[in-house]
């Protein structure tokens, strides 16, 4: 069985995704890192000489595959908070395996994104309300991740990202390896 984690940024998909699949000896896969590979270019960088539109179409060529995959060994995959938005995305992510929303406040995740503003191009360019744009967002796409995920965890709730990991093997009834 695979995983999939999704949420804003800054929710510790990433971090999550590496220690539970340290946890359950499994493969770790980040979408972002991927196409990143892929294009051999940064997530800004594409955005900038290539668009938006055209790193969308990247996430989806990604999952198609990925959902086509049937792997030996199991899989967890931490996306980019705009991957589930698209409907055949989250088409895509339901059936590599459960969704699991992580999930944290608007204020906890500008502390995360805050110093690396640059890096994520939705969220950049606004320093002066960056509060107010995650709302905006989160406002936008909270709905479909709760469509789209089969548990939801508040991740304000741990102090690691590897109790976070616990959590969801816990919530999976999994066994730790
Ligand atoms: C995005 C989130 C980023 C990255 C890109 C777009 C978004 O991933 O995919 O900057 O639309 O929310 P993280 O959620 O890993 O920061």
């Amino acid at each position: 069985m695979n995983i999939v984690l999704i949420g804003f940024m800054g929710c510790g998909k990433s971090s999550v995704g590496r220690a539970l699949a340290k946890q359950l000896g499994a493969w770790h896969l980040d979408t972002d890192q991927e196409v990143e590979k892929r294009e051999g270019m940064s997530i800004p960088d594409i955005f900038a000489k290539k668009g938006e539109g055209y790193f969308r179409q990247a996430e989806t060529d990604l999952v198609k595959r990925l959902a086509r995959q049937r792997g030996r060994k199991r899989l967890v995959i931490s996306t980019g908070g705009g991957l589930p938005l698209r409907a055949e995305n989250a088409t895509y992510l339901k059936e590599i395996g459960p969704v699991i929303w992580l999930r944290a406040r608007p204020e906890t995740i500008a502390d995360r994104v805050g110093p690396r503003l640059a890096h994520r191009p939705l969220v950049a360019g606004h320093a002066d309300n960056l509060i107010g744009r995650i709302e905006e967002l989160l406002g936008q796409r909270e709905p479909v991740y709760a469509d789209v995920a089969d548990h939801m965890i508040d991740t304000d709730e741990f102090e690691k990202s590897s109790h976070v990991a616990e959590k969801i093997i816990e919530e999976l009834g999994l066994q730790k390896t």
